[in-house]
C-alpha cells in the first residue's frame, strides 16, 4: 500500500479512549489510512482528548498550539480532535484554534469516514450529535490482524449518576449498554486473534444491563459468566464501577468465576459522609466499607483500587481525616487521587473552593498513605508464585514483561516465553511500580 495515507493518534485520558482510538483507526482504515507512530509522517493527526479535569483539557489546547506550527510547515496535514473535549466544546475548538479541520464527539466515531471525506475536499467537519444508532454496530468490521494478548472491550457507555463534580454525564451522555450478542461476537473475534485477557469497559460498567440472547435484561455478572465460557479466553476484568451497582451476583462472581481476576477498581472519592452527600454519591462511607467487606468475603485475596478527590468544595480537615481513616480501613493495593478541579456546567462548579495550598497539602498526605499501601501490597507478593500473562519483551535482553492476576506488572528473564503465554512465576523482588520474578 504505497499510497496509503498515514494517521497519527495521540490518546489522552481513560482506557475507554484507548479503546476508541483503536476503533477510530479501523474506521479511518476504510478511508485508506494506516497508523503511524511518527507525527512527522502523518497525513492526519488525531487527538483523542479528555475533559475530566481542567489540566487534561488545557493540555489539548497547548498541543493544538504546537499543531498549528506543524501545519504551517505542512498545510496538507489534517488536524482532528475527538473525545470528550470535542464533545464539550464542539465548534469552539475551531474558533480557538483555526488549524483544526475536524471535530468529532465520542458518539459519532462511525461517521468518521464521511467527515474525513469532507476535509479531503478542503472543508471543515463537525459532528457532536448523540445519534440513536449504536456507533459500534456501524463501525467497519475489525481487520483480522493478530492482536496483543490483553484487550479492552467497551460494553457500556455514559453515566446516569451525576456526581456533583463530574463532566461524564454531559460529555458521554446517558447510560447505554451494548447487547450481549454483540459483546460476545466481539470477544470471540478478539480471542480468535490471540487475545487472552479482556477488560470490559464502561464509565459505570457494573450498571451494565444489556439485552440478552433470550431477550431478557442481563446484568454484568451474567455477561461475565457467559464470556467465561469462551475457550482460549483466560482472564476477564472490568472497570470502572460504582458502589451502588455492586450487586450480589457480581460479588459472588468474584468468588466462583475462575476467569474473573482478583482485582477491583471501586472509587469512593471521599471518606466523609458530609462530602459524599455534597458530591451526590448516594451512599455513605459505611455502606462502601460493607460492600468491600462482602467482596473480600467472596474473594479474600482481591486487590482493591480506588479513586479519591481531595479539596472538594466544603471539605474541612476533619472531613479529610475521614478519608484517611477510610483508606486505612480498606488498605488499597493501588489507587488514584486527584485535587478537585472545577468543571463548568457541573453542579459543584458554583461552590466556593478550598484554599488551594491546603488542597495540595491534603493531596500529598493522601498520596503518601496510598503509596505506602501500594508498596506493602507489592512486597507481600515477594516469595509467592503467581500466574503471569506475558505481553511484550522488556528492556533487557531476554526479558519479558507481563501482568499478574492482581494486575501487577512483572519482569522476568524468560527468553523462551512468547507473547500471550501464561506461566507461573516466583516473585523475587518489588520495585516502585513493578515486580520481578523467575519462571518455575
Ligand atoms: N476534579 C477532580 N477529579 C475528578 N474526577 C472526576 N471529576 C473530577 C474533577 N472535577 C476523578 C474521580 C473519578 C476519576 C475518573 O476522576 O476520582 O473517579
Ligand atoms: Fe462521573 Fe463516575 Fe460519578 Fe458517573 S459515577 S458522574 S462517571 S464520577
Amino acid at each position: 500500500m504505497a499510497d496509503a495515507k498515514k494517521l497519527f493518534i495521540k490518546t489522552y485520558g481513560c482506557q475507554m479512549n484507548v479503546y476508541d482510538s483503536e476503533r477510530m483507526a479501523e474506521a479511518l482504515g476504510t478511508s485508506g489510512y494506516v497508523t503511524t507512530d511518527r507525527p512527522d509522517d502523518a497525513d492526519m493527526i488525531l487527538l483523542n482528548t479528555c475533559h475530566i479535569r481542567e489540566k487534561a483539557a488545557e493540555k489539548v489546547y497547548s498541543e493544538l498550539g504546537r499543531m498549528k506550527a506543524f501545519k504551517a510547515a505542512r498545510p496538507e496535514v489534517k488536524i482532528a480532535v475527538a473525545g470528550c473535549v470535542a464533545q464539550a466544546e464542539g465548534a469552539e475548538i475551531m474558533r480557538r484554534q483555526p488549524a483544526v479541520d475536524l471535530v468529532v464527539g465520542p458518539q459519532s466515531y462511525h461517521r468518521l469516514p464521511a467527515l474525513e471525506a469532507e476535509t479531503a475536499k478542503g472543508n471543515t467537519a463537525l459532528d457532536t450529535d448523540f445519534p440513536e444508532e449504536d456507533k459500534f454496530e456501524h463501525m467497519p468490521a475489525r481487520p483480522k490482524a493478530r492482536r496483543a494478548p490483553a484487550a479492552f472491550l467497551t460494553v457500556q457507555e455514559g453515566c446516569d449518576k451525576f456526581c456533583a463534580f463530574c463532566v461524564v454525564p454531559y460529555t458521554r451522555g446517558a447510560e447505554v449498554s451494548r447487547p450481549v450478542d454483540r459483546v460476545l461476537r466481539e470477544a470471540r473475534d478478539l480471542v480468535e486473534r490471540g487475545v487472552r485477557e479482556i477488560t470490559l469497559l464502561g464509565q459505570n460498567v457494573n450498571a451494565y444491563h444489556g439485552v440478552g440472547e433470550d431477550g431478557k435484561d442481563w446484568g454484568l455478572a451474567r455477561l461475565i459468566r457467559k464470556l467465561a465460557e469462551i475457550d482460549g479466553l483466560a482472564r476477564i476484568r472490568f472497570t470502572t464501577s460504582h458502589t451502588n451497582d455492586m450487586e450480589d451476583d457480581l460479588i459472588a462472581a468474584h468468588g466462583d468465576c475462575d476467569k474473573l481476576m482478583p482485582y477491583l477498581h471501586l472509587p469512593v472519592q471521599s471518606g466523609s459522609d458530609k462530602i459524599l452527600k455534597l458530591m451526590n454519591r448516594k451512599h455513605t462511607a459505611a455502606e462502601y466499607l460493607s460492600v468491600i467487606a462482602r467482596i473480600r468475603a467472596a474473594r479474600p485475596d482481591i486487590l482493591l483500587s480506588g479513586d479519591f478527590i481531595v479539596g472538594f468544595p466544603g471539605e474541612t480537615e476533619e472531613d479529610f481525616q475521614d478519608t484517611l481513616a477510610l483508606v486505612r480501613a480498606v488498605n488499597y493495593g493501588q489507587a488514584y487521587s486527584f485535587k478537585y478541579s472545577s468543571r463548568p456546567g457541573t453542579p459543584a462548579a458554583e461552590r466556593a473552593l478550598v484554599d488551594p495550598s491546603e488542597a495540595d497539602d491534603r493531596l500529598q498526605r493522601l498520596q503518601a498513605l496510598l503509596s505506602e499501601q501500594q508498596k506493602a501490597a507489592q512486597l507481600a507478593m515477594v516469595g509467592r508464585i503467581v500466574n503471569v500473562l506475558f505481553e511484550k519483551p522488556g528492556r533487557l535482553e531476554g526479558q519479558m514483561v507481563g501482568k499478574s492476576d492482581h494486575l501487577h506488572a512483572v519482569h522476568v528473564y524468560a527468553p523462551e516465553v512468547s507473547r500471550g503465554e501464561i506461566r507461573q512465576v516466583r516473585i523475587t523482588s518489588s520495585s516502585s511500580n513493578s515486580l520481578a520474578g523467575e519462571l518455575i
